[in-house]
């Protein structure tokens, strides 16, 4: 089978469970994406003890003056982040500070988000990916479920785009991957579920025939 396009995001605040989640499902999944909840519930450790197991994408969204986000972006490199998330409407200094502080950790800028009231953000994805180009981003960060935000940022870009907004949000990752998305991000469709493992596994099924028909 090919390797998996599916991103698991883990916005638990129970470290226990979410390691136990991670744990579980790491072999069967492209990476584990960690945001704020799980960082706030015990430490920045966290991204370490899964990289054990699974590559980690840091959802930082980091959106500060260049110092700052050059500390955070390092932090998460040290730890051992194959992804950081950066927003880049905080302009190209910004963003750049996260690009050269994160050395080989690959950073994916957002340019349009998958929540009601996204507007402000996704109505500027031109100038943020041209931002993001400038600061030379490895991908993108488009939503799964607003597939016409989603395929216009794809015909902009050749680079790896990581698409949230399925399951929970209304998407579907099957519509995700034809509208352009390479890996697909799910949270609360997996982790709230009994059974992660199989949710995770329906998942990857649904993605690879998605792959297969594209
Ligand atoms: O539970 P659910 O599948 O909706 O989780 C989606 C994850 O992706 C959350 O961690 C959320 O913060 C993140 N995300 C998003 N939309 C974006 C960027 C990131 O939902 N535009």
């Amino acid at each position: 089978m090919s390797e998996s396009r599916l991103v698991v995001a883990l916005d638990l605040t129970d470290k226990d469970r979410a390691l136990e989640i991670a744990r579980s499902i790491g072999r069967q999944v492209f990476a584990i994406k960690i945001n704020w909840p799980l960082v706030l519930a015990g430490s920045g450790s966290i991204i370490g003890e899964i990289a054990r197991v699974s590559r980690v994408v840091c959802d930082f969204k980091i959106a500060d003056i260049p110092n700052t986000n050059s500390i955070i972006a390092k932090f998460a490199r040290d730890q051992g982040a194959w992804g950081i998330i950066s927003h880049s409407f905080t302009g190209l200094e910004s963003l750049r500070s996260v690009v050269e502080a994160s050395g080989d950790t690959k950073v994916f800028s957002v340019v349009a988000m998958s929540h009601p009231g996204s507007d402000l953000i996704n109505d500027n994805y031109r100038k943020l990916m041209d931002i993001s180009e400038r600061a030379g981003v490895y991908g993108y960060i488009a939503p799964g479920n607003k597939l016409s935000d989603l395929s216009e940022i794809r015909k902009r870009t050749k680079k790896t785009i990581m698409s949230p907004g399925i399951g929970s949000q209304g998407g579907r990752a099957s519509d995700a991957i034809k509208a352009g998305a390479d890996l697909v991000i799910v949270g609360r469709s997996i982790y709230e579920s009994a059974d992660p493992v199989t949710a995770a596994e329906a998942i990857n099924e649904e993605i690879a025939k998605a792959v297969e028909q594209n």
